[in-house]
């Protein structure tokens, strides 16, 4: 830790209370926050318990709240039974059967209505094909689908009996998918024929077939969506259609009743070392920390339709699409596109055909139809808005102001959730009905998360707008359990100072005068790119895979749209091409990078140099290739360095 000075730069004294209209609705009012607040702090266990208890159904209702004597491997609710896919789904049918559970658009237009009753028989019908298919508690089933409603009933249907799902973002190539596959020794594969987006087939059944051919040896059968219709290869004996699968399945299927933390899912994200981390998150205190965000931050209504833009590749997709919701009884919406096809009204468009309420996406995407103009989102009507909120990435001022004024009229507060794949829910972000938000700010800790900053000792950073390392210094439910198969992984990544007492969450950030938390970045090699993580490490394993390149370095830069970009520095076997040029070089580069782990990491730039600048220790020199990435001036003390005139190559000036 000891290379990074945390410097905070940015300043920003907006505030903006909750509006009047808002808080009308609101059934958080400031005395109930408080006193949320209030009982957390007095106990925090018996909060969680008595939360524990109103908002989820227990087959076999929990006598410990929480079994710490494996630290950091904490156990919620150990001794409790419970199933998550019985409480998004049969809690509902007594009142809400018929109330629309989704409103599926897709890519092309087309809509679809599913109500709680229609979604409890399908996945059902699916949970009892998954058996038929000899998957049963425990086993592992890898989802590789398109965003569709089908996704979710994959999903909830694995859920109910118990399986452990783990969802593969269908923008991953063939070669991230056999990772995932064979980490995780998943029996079924769950996927589509293709899906649609922005008006393209994606390929996902033959990139499963090329995946499946290099080993992937766990996988018995793949049962496959129909979804374009195009030709595909079906091998016989391994590959189902999913109706055929579903043919003769009863549609009741009794819920399987696991422990509490028994793994719900398996979610893959990117650390600063070696391959992606299969993030092992819980049943009962994974599902109960959706649930309660859900009500303080999202503030949802039995009235209210709820649209989060998230792949359910990505954890937002689980959280706030999958289980959250649903678990609150909400009307939600899933699009199969992009925000920009057929133009750039879309997602405005669509909010005003399904009269959305509450509207949850990325800063990237903002920042994208910001750049389109106002006059877009100005010709629709947006009036059933009444809350918005970003993840993914620390938002600037000028488009949560641009959110604020052009899509909420003023009238909608912004809700800047922080957040990670490993904590499950959100863990600082405003509570809309009561929290006076700034621009920038994620605000404060949600009841009951004990979130800090601490120096490198570990010690508390009480001093106004000092940059420290943010910590949680209490376990909380929706916590990660551990890395899938690598409980030292798990220890190292998030517990490796402060004697293991603390959650190290791997990012930097201040807090103002009134306690606000402000994120400022990673703390490690890991680039934030759209919203989503991505290690350097990676992109540096998958370029130097490549039988041209003898070693790379790969930092980030500030990008107007994607947060960052992502710039490699490439040493060749052979010679450097003639002025660090060579177009189709670059080019294949970065295809062979996307096919190796999926588009999103396809490098922006790609630059030359004899070699790579390093310490007399042999370090590569990160922080001065970030630098010369961001077209800084150097103020770092090159003169260790074998050969200074790289320095201009790695400008891409020579
Ligand atoms: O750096 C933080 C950033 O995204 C990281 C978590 O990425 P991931 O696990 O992919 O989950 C993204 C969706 C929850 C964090 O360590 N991050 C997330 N939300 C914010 C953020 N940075 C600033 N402000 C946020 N609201």
């Amino acid at each position: 830790m000891s290379e990074h000075n945390i410097e905070s730069t940015l300043h920003e004294d907006r505030h903006f209370p909750p509006h009047a209209d808002f808080i009308k609705k609101t059934s958080i009012t400031t005395e109930k926050l408080t006193a949320l607040y209030k009982s957390a702090e007095i106990d925090n266990q018996a909060f969680w318990a008595d939360q524990a208890r109103t908002e989820l159904d227990w087959q076999t209702p929990f006598k410990t709240t929480l079994d710490s004597s494996n630290a950091p491997f904490y156990r919620w609710f150990p001794d409790g039974k419970l199933n998550a896919s019985y409480n998004c789904l049969d809690r509902q049918l007594a009142q809400n059967a018929d109330k629309t559970a989704i409103i599926f658009e897709g890519d092309a237009g087309d809509v679809q209505h599913i109500s709680y009753r229609e979604l409890h028989t399908r996945v059902c019908t699916f949970a009892n094909a998954l058996k038929a298919q000899g998957i049963s508690k425990g086993d592992r089933v890898i989802i590789y689908m398109p965003m569709i409603a089908e996704a979710v009933i994959a999903m909830q249907a694995c859920a109910r009996i118990g399986a452990i799902h783990s969802v593969v973002f269908g923008g991953f190539s063939a070669s991230s998918l056999k990772d995932r596959i064979e980490d995780t020794t998943a029996k079924l594969v769950i996927t589509a024929d293709g899906g649609h987006r922005g008006g393209k087939i994606i390929q996902l059944k033959s990139t499963t077939d090329t995946a499946l051919e290099s080993g992937c040896d766990s996988v018995e059968k793949v049962i496959v969506f129909k979804r374009t219709g195009h030709d595909i290869a079906m091998q016989a004996g391994r590959d189902i259609w999913w109706s055929d699968a579903e043919q003769d399945q009863n549609a009741e299927c009794e819920p399987v009743w696991v422990e509490a933390t028994h793994p719900l899912f398996i979610l893959y994200t990117s650390g600063s070392t070696g391959k992606p981390k299969g993030i092992q998150h819980s049943t009962g205190g994974y599902l109960l920390n959706a649930i309660t965000s859900m009500r303080w931050v999202f503030d949802i209504q039995p009235s209210d339709v709820f649209w989060c833009t998230a792949d359910v590749g990505w954890i937002t997709g689980h959280s706030y699409v999958a289980y959250g919701p649903l678990a609150t009884g909400a009307t939600i919406v899933i699009f199969e596109g992009v925000p920009t096809y057929p133009d750039a009204g879309r997602f405005w468009d669509m909010c005003q055909r399904h009269q959305v309420s509450i509207f949850y996406t990325a800063p990237t995407a903002i920042r994208a139809l910001m750049k389109a103009g106002a006059d877009i989102p100005n010709s629709y009507d947006l009036s059933t808005l009444r809350l918005l909120g970003t993840v993914g990435e620390p938002i600037n001022p000028e488009a949560w102001m641009w959110y604020h004024t052009v899509i909420g009229k003023e009238k909608c507060p912004v809700v800047d959730t922080w957040w990670q794949t490993e904590t499950g829910a959100h863990m600082i972000a405003p509570v809309p009905s009561v929290t006076v938000t700034k621009p920038g700010s994620c605000t404060r800790a949600l009841p009951g998360i004990d979130a800090a900053l601490v120096n490198q000792e570990g010690i508390e950073i009480t001093e106004a707008n000092q940059g420290g390392y943010l910590v949680i210094r209490q376990p909380w439910p929706s916590m990660v359990q551990t890395v899938w198969g690598d409980d030292q992984r798990y220890k190292d990544s998030y517990w490796p100072y402060f004697d293991g007492k603390y959650y190290l969450a791997g990012d930097s950030a201040r807090r103002d005068e009134e306690g606000y938390f402000w994120i400022m970045g990673r703390i490690d090699d890991v680039l934030n790119v759209s919203g989503h993580r991505l290690g350097t490490m990676e992109i540096e394993s998958a370029l130097v895979a490549h039988p041209r390149v003898a070693e790379s370095a790969v930092v980030g830069k500030p990008h107007d749209i994607k947060g960052e970009a992502v710039v490699a520095f490439v040493v060749l076997n052979g010679d450097r091409p003639d002025g660090g040029i060579d177009e189709a070089l670059t080019e294949e580069l970065r295809t062979w990078v996307g096919e190796q782990i999926g588009a999103i990491a396809k490098p922006d730039e790609i630059r030359y140099s004899d070699n790579l600048p390093k310490t007399r220790s042999g370090k590569i020199m990160r922080r001065l290739l970030r630098n010369i990435a961001k077209g800084e001036e150097i103020t770092q003390d090159t003169s260790t360095l074998e050969n200074e005139s790289i320095l201009p190559q790695l400008e891409g000036k020579a």
